[in-house]
């Protein structure tokens, strides 16, 4: 449940600034996504966060650099890799010496080996995973040390579709008993549902960071729709009220820059006759392509043209770029937190058993049922206990 407050992170590879200036805050209390394009410069950020790139800037944690934690598992979990471990050694045995290194008891191994849905497949050797498996063991090892806090890059590659609903019941349920959440997804329908404020990057700069109602609120997706018996006098209307005006294919007027309530009263004033008036609400995904449309760093040529320049909003944040087309002269609003309380409390009582985690009395319950496990896995092939170099490493007969 610590405050991260990321300052002026920065990072080069050679000549590529892969992350540029980049401040912003995770609170206490919520699920924050991390959201931009392919090589935006999320992962990079979360490892400048964990001290494990060398860069600019600084990351604390209630004010202490991970670096300086004394036991980072217990306070900061995080998965950056799906398959940080040894492809060799059990995968029981990767967790207990990860618990032992921070005075973990043992228990604690086979609450979270349960948790994550192994417990059948504890005693195997990760490099028998798939992809959605070693992400599990990934979260079992965040999870070890019962932290306040999460840093997860793509948590959800690979999970199937009941993990992904177990990982968001499961982080919700987290930043509810006032942990701190920072999430990196592709999925934005995902993220809609589970984050409450985002941080979003292009190209390695701060496109916007708040809550995420703001964030969709400032696309210009957002609109009054309005179907009346006289377009013509209704656009020339409005126009001359400085709100804007689209004629959508189906003959529909989006109205941009007025209220509903606006809208019908002056089509009343008119003596216009109204069919149909409604509000349009952007989806994340409309808002997240209107924000970083002009910040892909490698945009698909399909033919279709690119939907976020369609839209046409003018960047949110500190970038600045003007509006592509589309609805258009809306200002973009700036991002910057809301500031968030975070919930106190919660946090620190002894874990629970079997998807029961946390637990404590007073809270919104466990994480729920822990995903499907899996069944013992097929014996591999050629477990010969070596590596693909054919040597023998440390930990093949753990
Ligand atoms: N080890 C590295 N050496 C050179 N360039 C790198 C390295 N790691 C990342 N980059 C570059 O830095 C930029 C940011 O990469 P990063 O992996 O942080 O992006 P990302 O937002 O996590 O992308 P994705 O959504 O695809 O995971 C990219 O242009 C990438 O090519
Ligand atoms: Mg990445």
């Amino acid at each position: 449940m610590a405050l991260i407050q990321a300052r002026g992170l920065s990072k080069t590879f050679g000549s590529k600034a892969a992350v540029r200036g980049l401040s912003f805050d995770v609170v206490p209390g919520s699920v924050t996504g991390f959201l931009g394009p392919n090589g935006a410069g999320k992962s990079t950020t979360m490892r400048l966060m964990l001290g494990l790139d060398n860069g600019e800037g600084v990351t604390t944690y209630d004010g202490v650099p991970y670096r300086e934690l004394k036991q980072p598992l217990r306070q900061v979990g995080s998965v950056l890799d799906a398959k940080p471990f040894h492809p060799t050694r059990k995968a029981v045995n990767h967790l207990r010496m990860l618990a032992a290194s921070n005075s973990i008891p043992n228990s604690r191994v086979t609450d979270v080996v349960n948790l994550v849905g192994l417990g059948d497949v504890a005693n195997a050797k990760p490099k028998t995973f798939s992809l959605g498996m070693g992400q599990r063991l990934g979260l079992a090892t965040a999870l070890l040390g019962d932290p306040g806090t999460l840093i997860l890059d793509e948590p959800a590659n690979g999970l199937d579709p009941q993990g992904v609903h177990w990982l968001r019941n499961m982080l919700k349920t987290l930043a509810g008993q006032g942990r701190s959440i920072f999430v990196s997804s592709h999925l934005l329908s995902e993220m809609a549902l589970m984050a409450d404020s985002l941080v979003v990057v292009g190209r390695g700069t701060l496109i916007a960071s708040g809550k995420m109602s703001d964030f969709i609120s400032t696309s210009n997706r957002n609109a009054v729709l309005i179907r009346v018996e006289n377009a013509e006098l209704m656009t020339r209307e409005l126009r001359a009220r400085k709100a804007a005006v689209v004629t959508e294919p189906d003959g529909k007027l989006a109205i941009t820059g007025m209220d509903s309530d606006r809208v019908g009263g002056l089509a009343h004033e008119l003596g216009v006759r109204v069919f149909e008036l409604s509000n349009r609400e952007a989806t994340l995904e409309e808002a997240f392509l209107d924000a970083t449309g002009a910040s892909e760093e490698f945009r698909a040529s399909m033919g279709f043209g690119n939907q976020g320049a369609a839209f046409g909003g003018p960047m949110m944040g500190q970038q600045g770029y003007g509006a592509q087309g589309g609805y258009g002269d809306q200002p973009g609003q700036q991002g910057g937190y809301g500031g968030q309380p975070g919930q106190q409390g919660g946090y620190g009582g002894q874990p629970g058993q079997q998807g029961g985690y946390g637990g404590q009395p007073g809270q919104q319950g466990g994480y729920g049922q822990p995903p499907p496990g899996y069944g013992a896995p097929p014996p591999p092939p050629h477990d010969t206990g070596t590596s693909q170099d054919g040597s023998r490493r440390d930990g093949d007969t753990a």
